[in-house]
């Protein structure tokens, strides 16, 4: 079993830090990728982080894991309540998938209620900030035992 978790942001999640700071906090992407890179460390798994504005090139990162990556941590942004490609590339790829948002999507406004990846993820973690990949990647080390 590979021990490889991948780590996919996407639109706009590379303005971490910079965007809407009161919705998604001071902390930037790369202090994230830091994060996440340090958890897996810790749970002695290697932690692959990509981002990513370009739908298309997420479905493509999204076909390379399937196989070779035991587990997708995807915060997908404005995606996930738009992108049925998205929740088909998961779907396809065969991968347990964990669904972060750094908002509390449904405290939010009608339009970030639906997900179309919720429909294919083991779970979803919402509102807990950035903690939340950090969460995500606990959650794998447990299921990866
Ligand atoms: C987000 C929530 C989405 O509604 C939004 O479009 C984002 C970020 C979050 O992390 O809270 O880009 O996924």
């Amino acid at each position: 079993m590979s021990s490889i978790i991948l780590v996919l942001n996407g639109p706009n999640l590379n303005m971490l830090g910079l965007r809407e700071p009161t919705v998604y906090g001071h902390e930037t992407l790369a202090d994230v990728e830091q994060m996440c890179q340090r958890s897996g460390q810790a749970h002695g798994f290697t932690v692959e982080c990509q981002q990513t504005n370009h739908e298309g090139q997420m479905i493509d990162w999204i076909h390379q894991a399937r196989g070779r990556v035991a587990g997708i941590v995807i915060n997908p942004g404005a995606w996930t309540h738009t992108s049925v490609a998205l929740h088909d590339a998961l779907a396809a790829s065969e991968v347990p998938t964990l669904e972060v948002h750094i908002s509390n999507v449904h405290k939010r406004e009608a339009f970030r209620h639906h997900s179309y990846i919720s429909l294919i993820a083991v779970g979803v973690i919402a509102g807990f900030g950035t903690h939340g990949y950090k969460l995500a990647l606990d959650h794998f080390a447990k299921l990866l035992k």
